[in-house]
């Protein structure tokens, strides 16, 4: 949080399932805004921090409980304006002299309206055209009273105080979630709260450049970084954002574990290498992941092999880089995210990135990750301000033990190429349909068995395989691909006719959960 010279909105977190949606909905109006767990945020944090606006988080507890979260008090002597949402108004009030009571049928769930009542405030500019507006409500307590100095500027029929505001110290509170998308009109309070507030839409992706430029210069100074670079988007863009910055201090080092998809080694070294002209290590270690999977099946055993490789690989090469003292990351946003865990403190989910986690500590090396506060959209945003072909940023996600985990069984080198010819024509099917964009991921696997077909007046006996295509927004959840059955028939039989060694096409129809969506 350091070094941000933006005007900075807080959002403290109290554990709400949708609290990384408020922020999402303030990203897209160009203000910089950061979660904190209601745990971290001390009196001392919001001097350091110095938002220009805070926004109380909705959450499962209730005020009414011994222990249960508050905002600092000294929150409400920063003499900026504060908006609640949810148990955010809850504990706004409880704290500032009202009252909340538990629920005893009041509980409210799912789809409500809310009128507007006779006094105006700029924070309802543009609502109630149309009379009333459709709001989100998720919440078991409310509140029964108002604190001193609050008004009520909507109403709905099981929220007397749906939204709530003390005009004065520019404190609004509203009882419903207007970041889901579920309450219509939601980001157009959180314009005008924010536009009150004073934030002018600022932070731009070319704003976003320039300070991100500058805090790596200032962090780096003239010290060497190296960067693993993987192909993927996110570590692509940080690579690209620091060479802008550093120029040739930054060496990549891009890991050819023969686990790649077809062409994908070559597509990589040319583009960063000859188009952006950065110093890159290519290290072709095909031989060495390749041998010691060699007889392995187990889907853990494989990755602990390609995990530690990956990091003997990348320390080896790392030390040919004279004496780099940083290493780079594409990390983002919701990685780094902490969410609140009611039984224990914050708990941090930080996911081993880019194959590399672990090798800071080995390596005695500092962090530099320019992604930090993007959401993965936002970091294509930045891909296409600094020129990175569409193509790229557009990319499916490929995991770090690539092709390994679409080979359940056995690897063998042979299995491989198999695969990687299958994966291109599938791949090209799908772009020649102009369906790649509408798909999170797609690729073939291949499967370990064999089964028995007919081409021509001869036997066969090859690999069967599966394509699987699937919709997501995180990875998280997903849902199987519609195609129809055209593209699956042709698709089939341009694999089967194309690529030797399959004679079985089959498609996987499973959502995640309960399925993965990678194989193994
Ligand atoms: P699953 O298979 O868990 O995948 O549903 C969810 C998303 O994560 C990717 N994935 C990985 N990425 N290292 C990675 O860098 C891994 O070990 C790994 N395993 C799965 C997967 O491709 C999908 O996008």
């Amino acid at each position: 949080m350091e070094n941000i010279s933006h005007d900075r909105l807080l959002i403290i977190d109290f554990g709400s399932q949708v609290t990384q949606l408020i922020a999402r909905r303030l990203r897209e109006l160009n203000v910089y805004c950061e979660i904190h767990p209601y745990q971290n945020v001390t009196d001392q944090f919001l001097t350091d921090f110095a938002p220009r606006a805070v926004i109380l988080s909705g959450g499962p507890a209730s005020v009414l409980d011994a222990g249960s979260p508050r905002p600092p008090a000294g929150v409400f002597d920063l003499g900026v304006p504060i908006l609640g949402v949810c148990y955010g108004q809850q504990v706004m009030m409880h704290m500032l002299g009202g009252t909340v009571e538990q629920g005893h049928g009041t509980a409210e769930f799912g789809r409500a309206y809310v009128t507007p009542s006779d006094t105006k405030t700029d924070l309802l500019s543009g609502w109630f055209n149309d009379g009333q507006e459709q709001v989100w409500m998720s919440h078991g307590d409310h509140v029964s009273a108002i604190a001193p100095g609050f008004s009520v500027y909507g109403t709905s029929p099981n929220a007397p105080f749906a939204i709530i505001a003390d005009t004065t110290r520019n404190f609004f509170a509203v009882q419903f979630h207007p970041e889901v998308h579920h309450t219509p009109n939601g980001a157009k309070l959180y314009e005008n709260f924010t536009r009150l507030a004073g934030f002018t839409g600022d932070w731009t992706m070319g704003a976003y450049r320039e300070e991100a430029i500058r805090k790596i210069r200032e962090q780096v100074g003239d010290q060497q970084v190296i960067c693993g670079l993987s192909g993927g988007v996110d570590s692509s863009v940080a690579a690209v954002l620091i060479h802008e910055a550093i120029g040739d201090q930054l060496t990549c080092v891009f890991v050819d574990h023969g686990l790649l998809r077809q062409n994908e080694a070559e597509e990589v070294v040319e583009m960063f290498r000859d188009h952006y002209n950065m110093p890159l290590i290519h290290a072709d270690e095909r031989e060495l992941f390749l041998g010691e999977l060699d007889g392995q099946s187990d889907p853990e055993t494989k990755r602990k092999i390609i995990g530690r490789l990956f990091i003997d690989v990348f320390d080896k090469h790392a030390k040919t880089v004279g004496g780099a003292k940083f290493l780079a990351q594409g990390t983002l946003y919701p990685d780094v995210i902490e969410s609140v865990s009611f039984s224990g403190g914050p708990s941090v989910t930080i996911k081993s990135h880019h194959n590399v986690g672990g090798l800071p500590e080995k390596m005695g090396m500092k962090l530099v990750e320019p992604l930090r506060e993007l959401f993965k959209d936002e970091v294509r945003a930045l891909g296409r301000e600094l020129g990175l072909p569409t193509s790229f940023i557009g990319r499916h996600p490929f995991p770090g033990p690539g092709l390994a985990i679409r080979c359940p069984g056995e690897i063998t080198r042979e299995k491989l190429d198999i695969l990687r010819k299958a994966d291109a024509v599938f791949i090209d099917q799908i772009r020649k349909h102009g369906l790649y964009d509408e798909i999170w991921q797609a690729f073939v696997a291949i499967l370990p068995v064999r089964t028995v077909g007919v081409m021509g007046d001869s036997r066969t006996y090859d690999f069967a395989c599966a394509l699987r295509a699937v919709t997501s927004v995180d990875g998280m959840t997903a849902d199987y691909y519609p195609f129809s059955h055209e593209f699956l028939g042709e698709t089939a039989t341009r694999i089967i006719n194309e690529v030797k060694g399959i004679n079985r096409v089959t498609y996987d129809i499973t959502s995640k959960p309960p399925g993965t969506i990678e194989w193994d």
